[in-house]
């Protein structure tokens, strides 16, 4: 029987010390912003390692030690009541700060506590009455007048922060400006993709968030970098891999960390203790993985119009760089138009972050969906 080891390549955002790879200079440069008292706007390209990075700067000893830290992430919120609720849920279940969940219930007249019993482990649980967010803005500011007040400085990050502008409500940017500037207590850090949203929001004179944050960015990690941190792992446990392969692997997805990690995941778990997996395997890693996610790929598929699959079918037969999926040439290749048509089904797509922008080329979002679909 084969003994059970951890794969060593990570696939959620927390990952621990010793499977973290690099980022010394950002983890550096980071919490020296965070020690420095300063406000930071994270830019960086989906899945490069933005959550990731905070986390880990988390857990850093000097921050642990003089701080409180708070991560939320806004990405499914529509609206500042959704954010609201987002909010509340992510400070109400973060343990470890003793005392804030007293301070929160007496701090928070806007929603009503609600008590919970896990039969399971006989134990009670005190959550928000967080589906019920009647008033917003009282949530928000009673919640950042609650953290405000701890003793030692509290750092904020929001993640997916350009959220905010695709808000039902009008203002949202200068009303979150105004409340964050009360804050005496509290940092906030601000991540977003590269791209329009954000530098709207902290690079636009005429915004309220315009020079509020020191400004950061993430680039893809080193690949001799990444090929020493792959190698090291497969060796830790035992394994080996061809130089070539990593390569080949970090080539594959222009270096995108989530995709390394995705297929030496796949590659460390096809390669038996004592053997070396080769380039020429590549086939086989990049296969499972393609048909691990086969099943909730048809499923979201089939969930889109009929429009929208013409347009996710052509744009998936494109090469890497994208489309321009308006020009004549575009429509009649694939037989779909007229350009009216396929811009709302585009935005549609854009909008869940199935479609995205390569300057005024669109890309699908998920190379691996776009070759699942390719494929099919
Ligand atoms: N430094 C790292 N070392 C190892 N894995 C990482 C690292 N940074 C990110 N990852 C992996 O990549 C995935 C995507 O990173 P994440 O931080 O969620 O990206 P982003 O927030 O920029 O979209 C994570 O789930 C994690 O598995
Ligand atoms: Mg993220």
């Amino acid at each position: 029987m084969k003994t059970l080891i951890r794969n060593p390549f990570v696939l959620t955002p927390y990952v621990p010390e010793e499977y973290f790879c690099d980022r010394e200079k950002e983890t550096a440069q980071l919490c020296k912003h965070i020690l420095n008292g300063r406000n930071v706007a994270l830019f960086a390209n989906r899945r490069l390692g933005k959550t990731g990075l905070i986390r880990h700067c988390f857990q850093k000893k000097e921050i642990k030690e003089s701080f409180h830290t708070f991560l939320v992430d806004i990405y499914s919120a529509g609206s500042l009541k959704e954010m609201a609720s987002l909010f509340a849920k992510a400070v109400f279940s973060s343990s470890g700060v003793s005392g804030l969940r007293d301070k929160l219930l007496k701090g928070l007249k806007s929603i009503t506590p609600v008590i919970g019993y896990n039969e399971l482990t006989s134990s009670f649980s005190v959550s928000a009455g967080i589906r019920d967010i009647p008033e917003p803005e009282r949530t928000i500011e009673e919640i950042l007048s609650v953290l405000d007040s701890m003793k030692r400085p509290v750092v904020l990050a929001l993640d997916e922060f350009q959220r905010i502008r695709d808000f039902k409500e009008n203002n949202t940017e200068a009303y979150l400006r105004t409340v964050f500037q009360k804050c005496e207590n509290i940092q906030f850090i601000y991540t977003g993709s590269i791209g329009h949203s954000m530098n709207n929001i902290f690079k636009s004179p005429s915004k309220p968030f315009y020079n509020s944050a020191v400004m950061m960015t993430l680039d893809v990690i080193d690949r001799d970098v990444y090929k020493d941190f792959a190698l090291r792992m497969f060796r830790q446990y035992g394994k080996d891999i061809e130089e070539n392969l990593i390569y080949k692997c970090y080539d594959y997805f222009s270096g995108v960390t989530w995709y390394n990690q995705l297929l030496m995941n796949e590659a460390f778990s096809q390669t038996e203790k004592g053997d070396k997996i080769k380039e020429k395997d590549f086939e086989s890693i990049y296969d499972a993985i393609i048909a691990q996610q086969a099943f909730s790929y048809q499923e979201l598929f089939s969930r889109f119009s009929e429009k929208q699959k013409a347009l996710l079918l052509a744009i998936a037969h494109e090469g890497k760089e994208g489309s321009e999926i308006t020009s004549k040439e575009f429509m009649n290749k694939y037989g779909i138009g007229p350009a009216s048509s396929i811009q709302t089904a585009c935005s549609a797509l854009k909008k869940n972050g199935f479609i995205s922008n390569n300057g005024n080329r669109k890309v699908i979002t998920d190379l691996i969906f776009r070759d699942w679909i390719r494929n099919n």
